[in-house]
């Protein structure tokens, strides 16, 4: 029972996206993302005001990657397209061939590696010119992505066939466009996360359908969203009031999107109840939950192959204590997480190590989501600069992750069918710039050939993948 054994062919991977890792941010005719813009303004919104201009330059050090990946013996490699490096615009009207290539390259390598390719189609860089159109905040982005993503299964699905259409709609609706702390930097309270969520959801949709109508036959893929969210405890399992409020920060983060994908093409009954009787109180006609068509209900529905999750940490919910009068998806949540003291902090103040909660989660989404084949397709643990090679303590929270990922597939029945680590290579982490270090590899930043270097981790991760199973001590 304890072997410490995986699932036979069970997938063992690491993840990065094109921004964070790629560089080149005007080579070879690509064109301008959001991030690109955002991070050129400066105005302190990244850490030091770094930029993804060079990051780990995978553009060109893209053979590096790939040592690395042998190294680390991965049977998959997650990573994203960069949208406007294949299309300058974001429209087919004009196709980068230079970035057709330079995927090519990779795929074609990997491949040759025996590794699967997941790739991810948007992983937060929207292409400028569609975001001056009103990105995820205008209607047309749901059928430029749908475009977007049948030139990419037709580019490139002959050889690939894992598709990630979205990483993260929470994140980029809450953080880009409710908050405006990520690009394209949009605060709209109340307002911002529901109307760009509901476009992406739209989109993913679209892009899911696209290839089940005209792709699924002949390239035999599968295609799905990855969804992150935090797992949730009541801050005092004794208090009604907590034990709702965990209820609804579960549904706010993840049953918003879940909901709709993998059970009945709509948003959870309380967001619509809560967010239309609070619309109604601040004199709205409509409420700033936007409903769904009957017919986009159905085109929602089952519109995933495989659940993909993306795990950091959990945190202990009460009721929201600080009375906000503006509107608010945090209001509306009525929700907030606190972290325990004693969890220790990984690398950044936001993540608290709690193996236990992955195990948690899974589980819910076997119950909530009808027992899903499950990828977790991002989890880590970061180092703070500088980081230290040797870092055992953080291979340890890898360790106790995987022990409850192992708990889950056999105590709990979770169909767990591969694990991410985030990342491959230290990056650039949004705001937090070159600080915040995710890499199984060190990258040394100062050095302009950008030299990757294992940490501990990663030598340990490898011998976990090459026995497809824990070494528990
Ligand atoms: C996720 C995101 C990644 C990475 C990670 C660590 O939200 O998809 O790009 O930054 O968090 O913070």
């Amino acid at each position: 029972m304890d072997s410490g054994k995986f699932p036979e062919s069970f997938a063992w991977g690491a993840a990065t996206a094109a921004y964070q890792i790629e560089g080149g941010w005007d080579a070879d005719g690509k064109g301008l993302s959001i991030w690109d813009s955002f991070t050129h303004q400066g105005g302190d919104r990244v850490f030091k005001n770094q930029t993804g201009d060079v990051a780990c330059g995978s553009y060109t050090l893209w053979e590096e990657d790939l040592k690395c990946i042998k190294q680390l013996g991965l049977t998959h490699y997650r990573f994203s397209l960069s949208w406007s490096r294949l299309l300058p615009d974001g429209t087919t009207g004009f196709i980068n061939q230079k970035g057709v290539n330079y995927y090519n390259k990779l795929i074609d390598s990997l491949l040759e590696m025996k590794v699967t390719p997941l790739v991810t189609l948007y992983h937060f860089d929207t292409p400028q010119a569609i975001e001056d159109q009103g990105g995820w905040n205008s209607e047309n982005t749901v059928a430029i992505f749908e475009q977007y993503a049948k030139f990419c299964y037709s580019t490139f699905g002959d050889r690939v066939k894992l598709w990630i259409t979205i990483n993260e709609p929470h994140v980029v609706s809450k953080f880009s466009y409710e908050e405006g702390l990520f690009a394209p930097g949009n605060k709209e309270l109340g307002f911002g996360a529901y109307r760009s969520a509901h476009n992406m959801l739209k989109a993913h949709a679209k892009a899911w359908h696209a290839y089940n109508n005209f792709f699924r036959d002949k390239q035999k893929g599968f295609v799905s969203i990855a969804l992150n969210s935090d797992w949730a405890e009541p801050l005092d399992p004794n208090s009604l009031a907590d034990k709702e409020a965990t209820e609804r920060y579960l549904t706010f983060n993840l049953q918003w999107f879940a909901k709709p994908i993998f059970i009945d093409g709509d948003y959870p009954t309380v967001m619509k109840s809560e967010i239309s009787r609070k619309s109604k109180e601040e004199g709205l006609t409509t409420s700033r939950l936007p409903e769904f068509t009957n017919e986009e209900k159905t085109m929602i529905k089952g519109t995933a192959d495989f659940f993909c999750l993306n795990y950091y940490t959990t945190r202990k919910i009460r009721p929201l204590t600080s009375t906000v009068s503006e509107p608010s998806f945090n209001s509306d949540m009525g929700a907030e997480g606190i972290k325990d003291p004693e969890w220790p902090e990984s690398g950044v103040e936001w993540l608290c190590v709690v193996p236990w909660g992955l195990r948690k989660l899974l589980a819910y989404i076997k119950h909530t989501f009808g027992n899903p084949d499950i990828y977790i397709t991002e989890n880590g643990f970061a180092q703070s600069d500088p980081p230290i090679l040797q870092d055992t303590h953080r291979w340890g929270y890898f360790q106790e992750t995987l022990k409850e990922v192992l708990k889950a597939i056999r105590q709990d029945g979770a169909n767990v069918k591969g694990y991410f680590a985030w990342s491959l290579l230290d990056n650039f982490e949004w705001t937090s710039g070159y600080n915040v270090r995710f890499g199984l590899f060190h990258v040394d930043f100062d050095q302009p050939s950008l030299p990757r270097t294992p940490y501990f981790s990663a030598n340990e991760f490898a011998k976990v993948v090459k026995g497809n199973k824990l070494i528990c001590n």
